[in-house]
């Protein structure tokens, strides 16, 4: 018997790094899931393929999370081939390259960056919350609550903070919380990096994204009934970010 057997769960970004281990976590927990992405297909039918080894269902579907149409196709889908939602984890993102700066901006980038970061938050909430309302679930946000990576990055993303409280509010009893991880080795981190961020953090390690994982996974589980609109910082203690 598993916590999460006979649920359904909805990682958006499932393709990326943080994403694909929580598809894998929640499936080794009993849930099937849906994973979604933007442009990654390979590394989606990778994830799919990990959650079926695991005899659990995955449904892999395409969609831009900033973008109602393909969000509301999405949700019908879920309801079509699983007829239940029961969490929502909002992870997908739009991040700067390595050297993207203030002077020397890209307008495309930045107004991509406030439509998924901030816009698919709400989007994705929005049509999901009436099912989860129906099977008393819950939604996990996963933020970055704290300044790092440009402003356009971090001003998208410190906003997830106050959206989860919001939402929270907004859609009581659903229960709303966010997880802020700190750098977490996704993107193939470089020495300097690697040695500046082991430096700042109390646990002299970098975070996997099975730190984060596993984090969303206590949030969204029954364990936390009585916690909503919270961020949970999952950083090793590196307080230099915040
Ligand atoms: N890694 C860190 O150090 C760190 C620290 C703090 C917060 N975070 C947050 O953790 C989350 C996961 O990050 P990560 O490090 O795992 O990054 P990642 O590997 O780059 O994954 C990002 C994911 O977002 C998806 N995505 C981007 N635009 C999308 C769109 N319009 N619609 C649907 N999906 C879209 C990507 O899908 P495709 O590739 O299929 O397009 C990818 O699956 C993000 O919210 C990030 O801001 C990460």
């Amino acid at each position: 018997m598993h916590s999460f057997d006979g649920k359904s769960v909805i990682i958006t970004g499932a393709s990326g790094g943080i994403g694909s281990a929580t598809a894998r976590l929640f499936a080794e927990n009993g849930a099937d899931v849906v994973v979604n992405y933007y442009s990654s297909s390979t590394k989606a039918d990778e994830v799919v393929d990990a959650i079926q080894q695991l005899g659990r269902q995955a449904l892999c579907l395409k969609a831009d999370v900033s973008n109602p149409t393909d969000v509301s196709t999405m949700t019908k889908e879920v309801i079509d081939q699983f007829g239940r939602i029961d969490v929502l984890v909002n992870n997908a993102a739009a991040h700067p390259p390595p050297l993207f700066q203030f002077k020397n901006p890209d307008w495309d980038l930045w107004i991509r960056m406030v439509r998924v970061n901030i816009m698919g938050i709400l989007v994705c909430s929005h049509y999901v919350a009436p099912y989860l309302k129906e099977t008393h679930g819950n939604i996990v946000n996963v933020v970055m609550d704290y300044h790092l990576g440009g402003i356009g990055y971090a001003l998208t993303k410190t906003a997830g903070t106050p959206i989860t409280r919001g939402l929270a509010r907004e859609l009581a009893p659903i229960r709303v919380n966010a997880v802020s991880p700190g750098p977490i080795d996704t993107w193939g981190m470089t020495k300097e990096e690697k040695a500046v961020f082991i430096k700042q953090a109390l646990i002299k390690r970098t975070g996997h994204p099975t730190d984060v994982a596993n984090a969303i996974l206590f949030l969204a589980s029954s364990k936390a009934s009585y916690i909503t609109g919270e961020t949970l910082h999952v950083d090793g203690g590196n307080f230099d970010h915040k």
